[in-house]
C-alpha cells in the first residue's frame, strides 16, 4: 500500500503545493490534500495545524507544508508534541534535517524558491534516512516533558 502523505498550504504555497502533489503523486505516494483550494488569501494556521496534528498523532509518518517564507507554518507545526519540522530552501538543508534532525515535516518556502528547487528539496528530504546515533540522542532531547 502507498504511503499516505498529507501536504497543505496558505495562499502563498498555492501554486507549489499543486506542483509538489503532482511529484508527489508521479513518485506513488498516497497524497492527501488539506489545502487551502485556490490561491485567494487565507491564514497558515488553519492549514497547518491539521497537517501536523496527524503527523502529531502517528496516524501519518510525515508531511509537506508551504507558506511564504516557510516561517510562519514551521512555527504552527513545532506547537505540536513529535513533530520536527524543517524549513528547507536546498537538498542539502533539506538533507541533513533528515540525517541530523529526523525531519518528520518538510516546510518550503514557495515565494524564495523555484518549482523546481521544491522539487529537488522534496526529492532529498523523501530519500534521505534519519542517521541515529549521536542525533538520536539530541533529537530525544527536543521534547520537553522527555528532556526534563
Ligand atoms: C503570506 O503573505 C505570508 O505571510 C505567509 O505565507 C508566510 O510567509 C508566513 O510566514
Amino acid at each position: 500500500m502507498s504511503e499516505r502523505i498529507p501536504i497543505a498550504s496558505d495562499h502563498a504555497g498555492f501554486e507549489m503545493k499543486e506542483k509538489i502533489s503532482a511529484a508527489l503523486t508521479a513518485l506513488g505516494f498516497d497524497v492527501h490534500d488539506l489545502g487551502t483550494s485556490s490561491p485567494a488569501s487565507t491564514d497558515y494556521p488553519d492549514y497547518g495545524h491539521p497537517l501536523a496534528e496527524q503527523v502529531s498523532s502517528g496516524e501519518v509518518a510525515r508531511g509537506v507544508l508551504m507558506c511564504g517564507t516557510g516561517l510562519g507554518m514551521s512555527y504552527v507545526a513545532n506547537r505540536h508534541p513529535h513533530v520536527r519540522a524543517a524549513v528547507a530552501w536546498t537538498p542539502e538543508i533539506a538533507s541533513l534535517a533528515r540525517k541530523h534532525n529526523n525531519a518528520n515535516v518538510l516546510v518550503l518556502p514557495a515565494r524564495f524558491i523555484s518549482e523546481e528547487d521544491g522539487i529537488a528539496i522534496l526529492k532529498a528530504w523523501l530519500d534521505t534516512p534519519f542517521e541515529g546515533g549521536r542525533h538520536e540522542t539530541r533529537v530525544g532531547k527536543i521534547e520537553l516533558d522527555e528532556a526534563e
